[in-house]
C-alpha cells in the first residue's frame, strides 16, 4: 500500500514541526532583519485547539514526532496548555527554545513526556551573545541550561557559526563537552529573507572539522554514528562525555533523507525549509473542510532538494532566498 505521506522521491514524512508564534523574546541577527517583521494579524495565528486538531490528523496519517518552534515557542500564552495536549498524542514531542522561559516549564515538559530539548546559544561570552540577539539574557540562559541538566533533560545546545563573529569558540563549545553530557552542533549559517546571509560569512563543515582536527592533536576526533534522518553528522572527542556536531545544509545538504515537514504559526504547510509551495490548512479547517487531500498534494510537490535550489548558483542568489520567509516565520 503507497504511504500517502510519501512524496515522488521516496521519501516518508514522519516528523512535524510546527512554529506556534511569530513572537520571540531575543532579536537574533541571523533569524530576522534589524527592523523587525511584519505580524501575522492574529485572526490569521492557529488556536491551541486548532494546533491540536491539526496535529491529530498528522498524527493519524503517521506522524510520529513533532517538535514545537516558533518565534520561541515559549513566550506564547498559551504554550502550556499546547504542550500538555500534544504530550497526550503519544507521539515523541519536544521543542527548539533559545532556552529563556523554560525555568517556567520544567514540571509541563516532564508531564507531557519531553525528555530532550534543542536550545539555540551562539557564543559563550556575555558580550558577544547579547550583541546577536540584541538582548541580555546570557545569565539566565546559562542557569537554565544546568537547571534542565540537573532535572535530566537531553540537551542539544544549537550554534550558528558566523565567520569572524563566533568562528573563534568553536574549541570553547567542543570543550564543553568534556565533563558533560551535552552535544553541540554548529549549523552552517543558512540564507533567509533579511539575514544578510553571505557567503563569506559562511563557516563550512569542513572548517569546523579541521579546526578540531588541527586543536586535538593528542585525542582522536571520531565521527560517530548520525541517527535516521538526522540533520548532524555526529563526532565525539575521545574520552569526552558529550558529543558536537555539524548541521550542514548548504555544504552537504541531507535532503535525500528528508522525513520534515513544517507547520507554519498561521495554518500554512511548507514542505521544505527552502520552499515557498504553502498550503494554507487552517483556512480549509475553517471553512469545515478535510486537510487531508491538501496535506497529500503538498507532499507531493516537494522538491527533491532545497526548495528546488539544488546547485550553488540557485541557492546563493539572493533574489530567490529572498522570496522566502525570514527564519523567525518558518521555525528552523
Ligand atoms: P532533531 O529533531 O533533534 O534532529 O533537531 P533538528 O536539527 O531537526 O531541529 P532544530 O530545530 O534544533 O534545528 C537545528 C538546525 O537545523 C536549524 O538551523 C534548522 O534550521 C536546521 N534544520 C532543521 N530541520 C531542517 C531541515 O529539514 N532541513 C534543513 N536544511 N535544515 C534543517
Ligand atoms: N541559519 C542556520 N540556522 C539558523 N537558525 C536560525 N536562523 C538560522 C540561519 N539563518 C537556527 C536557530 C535555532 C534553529 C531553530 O534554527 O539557531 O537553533
Ligand atoms: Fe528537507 Fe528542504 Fe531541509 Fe532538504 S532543505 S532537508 S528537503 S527541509
Amino acid at each position: 500500500k503507497i504511504n500517502p505521506m510519501q512524496d515522488n522521491h521516496g521519501r516518508a514524512h514522519n516528523y512535524l514541526r510546527i512554529s506556534i508564534t511569530e513572537h520571540c523574546n531575543l532579536r537574533c541577527t541571523y533569524c530576522m532583519p534589524a527592523e523587525g517583521i511584519a505580524l501575522t494579524p492574529r485572526a490569521h495565528l492557529m488556536t491551541a485547539e486548532e494546533i491540536v486538531t491539526i496535529a491529530k490528523t498528522f498524527v493519524k496519517l503517521g506522524v510520529n514526532k513533532i517538535r514545537l518552534t516558533g518565534g520561541e515557542p515559549l513566550v506564547r500564552k498559551d504554550a502550556k496548555n499546547i504542550i500538555e495536549q500534544l504530550g497526550k498524542l503519544g507521539v515523541e514531542l519536544t521543542l527548539t527554545t533559545n532556552g529563556i522561559l523554560v525555568h517556567e516549564f520544567i514540571n509541563t515538559f516532564k508531564e507531557a513526556g519531553i525528555t530532550t530539548l534543542n536550545v539555540s546559544i551562539d557564543s559563550l561570552k556575555k558580550d558577544k551573545f547579547n550583541q546577536i540577539t540584541r538582548r541580555n539574557y546570557f545569565e539566565k540562559l546559562i542557569e537554565n541550561l544546568d537547571l534542565l541538566e540537573s532535572n535530566n533533560f537531553k540537551v542539544k545546545l544549537n550554534v550558528v557559526v558566523i565567520k569572524g563573529f563566533n568562528d573563534n569558540e568553536i574549541i570553547d563549545f567542543i570543550e564543553m563537552t568534556k565533563d558533560r553530557n551535552i552535544q553541540i552542533r554548529f549549523i552552517e549559517f543558512m540564507p533567509f529573507d533579511g539575514n544578510q546571509w553571505n557567503k563569506e560569512k559562511l563557516v563550512s563543515y569542513a572548517e569546523i572539522l579541521s579546526q578540531a582536527n588541527a586543536f586535538y592533536t593528542e585525542q582522536k576526533v571520531e565521527r560517530t554514528q548520525d541517527k535516521p534522518n538526522d540533520t548532524s553528522k555526529n563526532h565525539k572527542i575521545d574520552g569526552y562525555q558529550g558529543s558536537f556536531s555539524v548541521i550542514s545544509s548548504v555544504t552537504n545538504p541531507f535532503c535525500s533523507t528528508c522525513n520534515r515537514i513544517r507547520l507554519t504559526a498561521d495554518g500554512k504547510l511548507k514542505n521544505c525549509l527552502f520552499s515557498n509551495a504553502e498550503t494554507s490548512l487552517l483556512d480549509t479547517l475553517r471553512a469545515g473542510d478535510s486537510i487531508e487531500p491538501l496535506i497529500f498534494q503538498n507532499i507531493k510537490s516537494k522538491f527533491a532538494m532545497r526548495g528546488g535550489m539544488d546547485d550553488d548558483t540557485k541557492f546563493q542568489n539572493p533574489l530567490l532566498f529572498s522570496q522566502n520567509r525570514s527564519m523567525i516565520k518558518i521555525g528552523g
